[in-house]
């Protein structure tokens, strides 16, 4: 199988993880797992968002995250930004690279941030031009590129131009996000094989949901079709909270494992992320979905019955 010989994987527990928990995460304890996770060899962590605190209350510290996080040499430190005050704000906080995000479908867009999607691609086009100004580096977050909770089929055309105009615009690229885990994977193929005649395999990065058991699927499929970019959570928490039924996202252990029994590098510390996962387990404090910190890895090996 013709395969991408490395992957990088981005951990975004700390967003779309932490940003779904009803009980407020301490503010120490998410500094905890980004400095953990710093450590490991990631080379992105999104570490938190800059929204309004009504919407999202366990986003509320983000600028204190930000700030009192130990910064590791070579790791970006990136934060989710709604609108410009988001940007402006992560700009002041200085994250090292904004990542904005918006939905493809007209009414996910209005439950998520409030706006149509034409004023969307405005806001997020006057953000990559301040960040330009910045020096910041700008991912654009495509949300329900795979379908909608509330509409159903997205077109790809409509992802597809999206994903062309801002790049065309200097996005350092786009995240095709599969909001509620609604992808299969040959939809995943056929959709980044498009988007790829146009934008190169490096500005594209995919992000997805385990909602129906088909993420680990997806991903496979994303790197047949040449993409070696994945965003993932630790523990496999997380998920949307303005759509309904949303749940985990891919977990970023079982991911890694996947990707280093394939023979792909990702550069990160799989023991050191399941000892992560784990302590994470501990601060939600119930069960998470990831299954090889249950598990084990496939080459951790078992006495036999009776020896
Ligand atoms: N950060 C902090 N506060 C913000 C903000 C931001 N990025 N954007 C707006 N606000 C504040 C405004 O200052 C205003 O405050 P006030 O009530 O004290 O005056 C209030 O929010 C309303 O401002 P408005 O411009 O009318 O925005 P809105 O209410 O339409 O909210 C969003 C738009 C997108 C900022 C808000 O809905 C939001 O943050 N949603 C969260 C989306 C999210 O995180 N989804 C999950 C990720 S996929
Ligand atoms: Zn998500």
């Amino acid at each position: 199988m013709q395969l991408p010989k490395v992957a990088n994987v981005t951990d975004v527990g700390c967003r779309d993880g932490f940003q779904m928990e009803k009980e407020f995460i301490p503010t120490e304890e998410k500094i905890n797992i980004v400095n953990r996770l710093s450590k490991l060899g990631f080379k992105r962590i999104q570490i938190t968002s800059f929204v309004n605190p009504k919407a999202v209350p366990q986003m509320k510290d983000a600028a204190e995250v930000v700030s009192k996080i130990n910064r590791e040499p070579g790791v970006t430190y990136s934060a989710l930004t709604p609108n410009l005050k988001g940007a402006n704000n992560a700009i002041d906080a200085n994250v090292d690279e904004l990542d904005v995000f918006m939905s493809v479908s007209e009414s996910h867009n209005k439950a998520n941030v409030r706006m149509q999607v034409s004023d969307s691609v405005n806001a997020i086009s006057d953000i990559i031009a301040l960040a330009k100004e910045h020096n910041k580096p700008v991912w654009v977050n495509l949300a329900t590129s795979f379908g909608c909770p509330f509409e159903g089929e997205v077109s790809s055309k409509n992802v597809l131009n999206l994903a062309d105009k801002f790049v065309s615009l200097g996005a350092s690229g786009v995240v095709l996000a599969d909001t509620t885990g609604m992808a299969n994977p040959v939809q995943v193929y056929e959709l980044v094989s498009e988007c790829m005649k146009n934008v190169s395999a490096d500005k594209i990065c995919l992000h997805f949901h385990n909602t129906r058991n088909m993420g680990m699927a997806n991903i496979l499929a994303g790197l047949q079709a040449g993409v070696n970019n994945f965003e993932a959570a630790l523990g496999g928490l997380g998920g949307c909270p303005f759509a309904p039924g949303a749940s985990g996202n891919v977990s970023t252990e079982d991911v890694v494992h996947m990707l280093e029994e394939m023979g792909i590098d990702t550069g990160i510390d799989i023991n050191g992320l399941l000892e992560t996962a784990r302590y994470l387990e501990k601060i939600i404090g119930r069960p998470l979905p990831g299954q090889v910190m249950k598990a084990g890895q496939s080459c951790d090996l078992h006495p036999m019955p009776g020896s």
